[in-house]
């Protein structure tokens, strides 16, 4: 039976997921309009340089994708990937490049986001994050220090160090699975974990819409839509 087969010998997972997982969903991918991002390019909105540049862009625009994130729901392969969670007896990580709150929404619970979060707000005066759903382009007061106009969207830009890189190796380091899903390839750290799975020799497997940069890494690659791929994935995990 195949879903033996996917299971043989894998007691703990990786798996990393990227716009793909969110598309469905509602919310545009990054690299999805010919290097363009709602009409911006992405050194114009998400790289401090531009925020030093033009904070009211930015914080306009990373306004502007909280509120939109806020009106759309998880989708199948969010779902499948939190009953994954809650059913798997082993290590399991659920790693995820995405900056909205679908898989928490979903269940999801052994998840981290290395990309930050747009529910979350971070004061550059006193440090503290804060749980945000308005708006930040009317430059409000910090919760905690009472300083206005401090709060910046808690996102990694390009230029910064993705969050929590020491969990995520440690992790992998004791997986025997690594799986990504609805991801480009394209940004670094995320996409070279393939090849650090690969070194350890951990399975790896891809499941995305179309073949990504770091395709050739994975031993298994399955294409096409991750409301589908993802879903029968988990069966197979799980034994259907
Ligand atoms: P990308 O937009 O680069 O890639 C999305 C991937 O999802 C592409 O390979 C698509 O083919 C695939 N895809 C699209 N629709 C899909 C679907 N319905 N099912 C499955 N796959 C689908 O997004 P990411 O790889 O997530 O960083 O981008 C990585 C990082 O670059 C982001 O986290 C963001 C961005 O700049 C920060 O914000 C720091």
């Amino acid at each position: 039976m195949r879903g033996n087969k996917v299971r043989q010998g894998i007691n703990n997972i990786v798996i990393l997921t990227g716009a793909g997982v969110s598309a469905e969903s509602g919310i545009d991918t990054f690299r999805s309009a010919g290097g363009l991002w709602e009409q911006h390019k992405v050194e114009d909105v998400a790289t401090p340089e531009a925020f030093a540049r033009d904070p009211d862009l930015v914080l306009r625009f990373y306004d502007m994708r909280r509120e939109r994130i806020q009106q759309v729901e998880p989708n199948a392969a969010h779902y499948a990937l939190a009953r994954l969670d809650a059913a798997w007896s082993g290590n399991l990580l659920l790693v995820t490049q995405n900056v909205d709150d679908l898989h928490e929404r979903a269940g999801t619970q052994r998840l981290l986001h290395m990309h930050g979060e747009h529910l979350n707000a971070w004061c550059s005066a006193c440090d503290e994050r804060h749980l945000w759903r308005g708006t930040l382009i009317d430059r409000p007061a910090c919760p905690a220090c009472g300083i206005a106009g401090q709060l910046r969207p808690d996102i990694v830009w390009f230029g910064e160090m993705p969050y929590r890189m020491d969990e995520i190796y440690h992790a992998l380091n004791h997986a025997d699975l690594f799986v990504s899903i609805g991801t480009s390839g394209a940004v670094y750290p995320a996409a070279g974990l393939v090849r650090e799975a690969r070194k350890k020799g951990i399975k790896t497997l891809e499941l995305n819409l179309e073949p990504s940069h770091g395709a050739s890494w994975f031993e298994e690659s399955r294409h096409g839509p991750a409301t589908e791929l993802v879903p029968a994935w988990v069966e197979e995990m799980l034994g259907g």
